[in-house]
């Protein structure tokens, strides 16, 4: 009995319960969750049998040289050389190797943040994930600043930083990548074709300045395993989204996963407009013709998982 008592507390010990209304003070969400490490190690489990995120999230010297010819992705006819200067940039290590953390937020980039008040919350986790390179500063009361991984696919650099048509552009962009201060920072350089002009100025600059930051260029398998994974749950995704990525890799080594910035709808849910993203003037319906994205149908299959208490997620404000 004793034995059997013991059992019982250990279990109960390992559901960290962390309970809240979604946003119920913004009156945006009425979802109740718990974040729960049992529900999130089943999750690890399933995830693990297609990807390894230590592994997937960066391809390392040791496997590339200069020279070696790379089939894009989604673009199987179109090829890329990989340069010296991407191979100068490849860590030797994986940037996750041996991490563990008990805490991540993803930060998506909904306009739902605005107003939300969450940037103290975000700060406070262990790990802090955002997505294509979004602007933090002017916005810290709602999104924070911490930031230890940003993922920057190759077209910000067109939408944020106009191709760096001029030097004011081009300092623009050093300064934001001074700002990551040693922060991972994940340029999916593989995926499609297009974006090789816009890696190799980012790698350029990177060089040159000697910038602190721990760059990482996301495995050939790693979509395909994403994608293979939610294929299996029944999420008919094309491509993943940034946002998708990062939490299925995050479930290898966060405990416990916080979303913030996750909601793909022009309305909250008191009809109020919500901007696509919290800091540009992007429109709803906006896919990129290399990008396809269902995010919808991913916000269903992350809100269902928050509701089984694998996740949480918060789409209104903040305490
Ligand atoms: N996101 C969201 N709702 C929005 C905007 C973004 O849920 N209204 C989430 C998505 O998961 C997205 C992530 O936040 O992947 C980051 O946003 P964004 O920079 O727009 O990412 P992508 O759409 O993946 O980038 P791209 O358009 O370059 O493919």
């Amino acid at each position: 009995a004793a034995l059997t008592l013991l059992v019982v507390f250990l279990i109960f010990a390992d559901i960290s319960e962390v309970e809240e209304d979604i946003g119920n003070s913004g009156g945006r969400g009425t979802i109740r969750s718990a974040v729960n490490s049992l529900h999130s190690k089943s999750n690890r489990k399933q995830i693990l049998k297609f990807l390894d995120a230590e592994k997937d999230i960066s391809v390392l010297k040791g496997t590339l040289k200069p020279g070696d010819i790379i089939h894009y992705i989604f673009d199987r006819d179109s090829t890329m050389n990989v340069s010296q200067n991407l191979y100068a940039l490849l860590p030797r290590a994986s940037p996750l190797k041996n991490k563990h953390f008990r805490t991540c937020a993803i930060v998506g980039n909904s306009g739902v943040l605005l107003n939300s008040g969450c940037g103290p919350e975000i700060d406070t986790h262990s790990f802090v994930i955002r997505c294509n390179l979004a602007p933090v500063q002017e916005y810290a009361r709602d999104v924070g600043l911490k930031t230890d991984l940003v993922t920057m696919n190759p077209s910000v650099i067109q939408r944020a930083f106009e191709d760096l048509v001029n030097a004011t552009w081009r300092e623009k962009l050093l300064q934001r990548l001074h700002s990551l201060n040693g922060s991972i920072l994940w340029i999916p350089a593989f995926m499609a074709r297009g974006g090789k002009e816009r890696v190799e100025w980012v790698n350029e600059l990177i060089l040159k300045h000697r910038v602190n930051v721990r760059t990482a260029y996301p495995s050939l398998r790693l979509l395909h395993a994403v994608r293979g994974y939610w294929l299996t749950n029944k999420v008919h995704i094309k491509r993943p989204t940034t946002g998708l990525l990062m939490y299925t890799l995050a479930t290898r080594f966060c405990n416990q996963i916080y979303l913030y910035g996750f909601w793909p709808f022009p309305l909250d849910q008191n009809q109020n407009p919500v901007k696509y993203h919290y800091y540009d003037s992007l429109k709803y319906g906006y896919t990129s013709q290399a990008s396809p994205h269902t995010m919808p149908l991913e916000f269903k299959a992350l809100k269902s998982l928050h509701e089984q208490g694998a996740l949480k997620l918060t789409v209104g404000q903040c305490d």
